[in-house]
C-alpha cells in the first residue's frame, strides 16, 4: 500500500469510527471492539468522556482495546459486573450485502463475538474496501492448540484450506488473548455464511470462528469523508 492510499484509507476509517461514536449516550454500557477503525471510535469516546462529561462504561474485547480505552480515559467494567450491554461497536474484515461479516483479523473475534452477543445493538464500522456482495475472505478460526490437527482435518472436510496464523517474525504461531491458535481458513465464495458458521461451531476444539451474523448497523466511511449507514 502506498503512503497516499494508507492515509486515504485511514480517513475513511476515521469517518466511520467517529460517526458511530455519536450514537453513544450517557448511561450506556458500551462494548469496545478491536482494530484500527474502532480505535477512532474509542479515542473519540474518550475525548467526550474527558471534555463533555459523557458518562459511560466500556467493556473491552482485547488487551489492545483495553490499553487504548484506558489511555483514552474511558471507565471500564466487565461482563461479570454488567452482563447486558446497550451497544457494541467494532470493525470487520469483510461484510456482505446482508450484513454477514468476517472478523478476527486481529485474532480477537472470540471476545468480540461474546461482547457483541451481549449487546442490544451491534454496530460495525468499516471503510468501503471491506464491503462485498458475498463473503470470500479467509475465516479466522480460533482453536485449542491441543485440537489443531483434528480441526485442520475437519475444516478440510468442509472444503476449506486452513493455515496456521504465524507471528510477524514467523518464528511461531500467533497466540490469542485466550492462549489459543488461529487457523485462517479459505472457503472461496461463502454461499451460505450461517450454514458454514453452524458447521464450524460443531467441530470439537473450535473455540470460535470469525463469521458474524448479528450485525444490526454498518457505518461505511467513504473517500469523500461521508458515511453511509446500512441497517438490517
Ligand atoms: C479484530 C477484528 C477487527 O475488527 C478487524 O480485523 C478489522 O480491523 P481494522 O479496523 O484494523 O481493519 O475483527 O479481531
Amino acid at each position: 500500500m502506498t503512503e497516499r492510499n494508507a492515509s486515504a484509507d485511514s480517513s475513511e476509517k476515521r469517518a466511520a469510527g467517529i460517526a458511530a461514536s455519536q450514537v453513544v449516550e450517557s448511561g450506556m454500557i458500551v462494548g469496545l471492539g478491536t482494530g484500527s477503525t474502532v480505535a477512532y471510535t474509542i479515542k473519540e469516546l474518550g475525548r467526550r468522556v474527558r471534555k463533555e462529561g459523557l458518562d459511560i462504561l466500556g467493556v473491552v474485547t482485547s488487551y489492545q482495546s483495553e490499553m487504548l480505552a484506558i489511555e483514552a480515559g474511558i471507565p471500564l467494567t466487565t461482563l461479570a459486573q454488567h452482563p447486558k450491554l446497550d451497544l457494541a461497536i467494532d470493525g470487520a474484515d469483510q461484510i456482505d450485502s446482508n450484513l454477514n461479516a468476517i472478523k478476527g483479523g486481529g485474532a480477537a473475534h472470540t471476545r468480540e463475538k461474546i461482547v457483541s452477543a451481549s449487546a442490544t445493538r451491534f454496530l460495525v464500522v468499516a471503510d468501503e474496501s471491506k464491503t462485498s456482495v458475498q463473503l470470500d475472505k479467509v475465516v479466522p478460526i480460533e482453536v485449542l492448540p491441543f485440537a489443531k490437527e483434528l480441526v485442520i482435518e475437519k475444516i478440510r472436510g468442509l472444503g476449506g484450506k486452513p493455515e496456521l496464523r504465524l507471528a510477524l517474525r514467523k518464528d511461531g504461531p500467533v497466540i490469542t488473548d485466550n492462549g489459543n491458535f488461529v487457523l485462517d481458513s479459505s472457503f472461496g465464495v461463502i454461499q451460505d455464511p450461517e450454514s458454514l458458521a453452524i458447521k464450524l461451531s460443531s467441530i470439537p476444539g473450535v473455540v470460535e470462528h470469525g463469521i458474524f451474523s448479528n450485525v444490526d448497523e454498518l457505518y461505511i466511511g467513504k473517500k469523500d469523508g461521508s458515511v453511509k449507514i446500512v441497517r438490517k
